[in-house]
């Protein structure tokens, strides 16, 4: 029988992914290492059980033990799945700016979540990393993990993920792209990547709002640098000793909104239902795309599942209130789309008006453009009739051209609808619209308010 013992034996040996349309313009082989394939459904479960194992040899986790740990979610995860299968407590420390669902999958998972302020300093008393630190103090036989500052957090990385990255793309690995929070990841994987063989380019990918970039560049830590970002776990406002900067051959800052457009892209052109610092690793990866070249092997790590923000990056709401959905406009052209076919109706000057009223009720509109042999002239609707008739009840044996009114506007096929909405007032019941191959459609109120959806 093959079957493992536990939970925790099914962490690793995650799948590379070749990306195949996102990428196109890029030259190289560009594979993604997807993390969601692990029991907690994120890289963290590796970092989070070789953390617990080191705490335990040396005896600062003791049998019954308390976990406390300052987690976006992932890294709670995976704690929680070794406290279950080795019997410990466990205490989430987590920010107000994590999504719903990660506080609820920890809750599930048996650990207690405390939530803490996002726009607080680091040293505030009630920051997630000072929360954590007091619990740890207070707790009786609390052992406080640090993922931050705890090496077995890049040593977790360097045995496992280093290593299988190497072997799945049999030593042709050249470029190694990932988001960067704790660090433990980049680090791990460039430090076995780099020993294997030096010439491995490490990128990083930061986020606007975080300290990394410019302090790789420059070798300031630079406190204007740091603001808050929607994007969930990387990019920090300190620098944690888990990134080794010297392995890292530099970063590039990917915007909230790219994270997020690039996240639903991965879902939608490659299948790849991932979260939020995937849409920023695969971004970080094309704004690098002249580093390639068409011998490349360039892996790219995704480190958690899309399930942890589906009220986020997959809800319409959040990402129209945040300025993220890229709307398609929409042009007079659509505007017609449903009667396009159909030809436009007209009347001409010296017509009788009893003509306009007769066309008018047999098509059920309710406004004609008015035309004469040098094009639209004039333009008739039901409020121009009615005045006529209320001045002269023989107005239907008038010629239109004395009872027409000022001509429709005419726009180009392209024109945005708000552009046109505007040109349609109290006194201007439609415009007209110039199609490319020289014919005229009409376009009323009633197209724009079905265009409303
Ligand atoms: C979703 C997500 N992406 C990226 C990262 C960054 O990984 P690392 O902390 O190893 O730098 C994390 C870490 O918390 C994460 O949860």
């Amino acid at each position: 029988m093959k079957y493992a013992n536990n939970i925790l034996e099914t962490i690793g040996n995650t799948p590379l992914v070749k990306i195949n349309h996102i990428t196109k313009d890029i030259p190289a082989t560009v594979l993604a290492k997807v993390e969601y394939f692990n029991p907690g459904h994120s890289c963290k479960d590796r970092m989070a059980l070789k953390m617990v194992e080191e705490a335990e040899k040396d005896g600062r986790l003791v049998p019954g033990g308390t976990i406390i740990e300052g987690t976006s979610g992932n890294t709670g995860m995976g704690l929680a799945l070794a406290a279950i299968v080795k019997g410990y407590k466990l205490i989430c420390v987590i920010t107000d700016k994590q999504s719903k669902e990660k506080m609820d999958i920890l809750r599930a998972v048996g650990a207690k979540v405390v939530v803490c302020p996002t726009d607080v300093e680091p040293d505030d008393a009630r920051s997630y990393y000072s929360v954590s630190k007091r619990l740890a103090e207070e707790t009786p036989n609390g052992w406080y993990v640090n993922q931050y500052d705890n090496p077995a957090n890049t040593q977790a990385n360097y045995e496992q993920t280093g290593p299988e990255i190497w072997e799945q793309t049999e030593g042709k690995v050249t470029h190694f792209v990932v988001g960067v929070g704790t660090g433990g990841t980049i680090s791990g994987v460039a430090k076995y990547l780099k020993e294997k063989n030096p010439n491995i380019k490490i990128w990083g990918v930061d986020t606007y709002g975080s300290v990394f970039k410019k302090y790789k560049e420059t070798g300031v830590f630079d406190e204007n640098e740091v603001y808050s970002y929607v994007t969930e776990g990387i990019g920090e406002d300190i620098l944690p000793k888990n990134v080794n900067f010297d392995l890292i051959d530099g970063f590039t800052k990917v915007t909230d909104k790219d994270a997020a457009v690039y996240t639903r892209r991965l879902a939608l052109e490659e299948g790849l239902f991932v979260g939020m610092s995937s849409g920023s690793a695969i971004k970080g990866l094309l704004q690098m795309k002249d580093e390639f070249g068409p011998d490349d092997v360039v892996v790219v790590l995704f480190h958690d599942s899309g399930s942890r923000y589906v009220g986020k990056i997959f809800n319409d709401d959040w990402m129209r209130d945040r300025g993220y959905l890229e709307e398609e406009v929409k042009t007079a052209l659509d505007l017609i789309e449903e009667h396009v076919d159909k030809p436009l109706l007209t009347v001409r000057t010296e017509e009788l008006a009893s003509h306009a009223i007769d066309r008018m009720r047999r098509y059920k509109i309710s406004q004609i453009p008015v035309m004469d042999i040098n094009g639209f002239v004039g333009s008739l609707d039901e409020s121009d009739l009615f005045q006529a008739f209320l001045e002269d009840r023989n107005v239907a044996d008038k010629p239109i051209r004395e009872i027409m009114g000022a001509p429709f506007p005419i726009v180009k096929a392209g024109t945005s609808i708000d552009q046109v909405s505007k040109l349609i007032t109290k006194d201007n019941q439609a415009v007209l619209i110039e199609l490319e191959n020289g014919n005229y459609h009409i376009i009323t109120k009633y197209d724009i308010i079905n265009s409303i959806k």
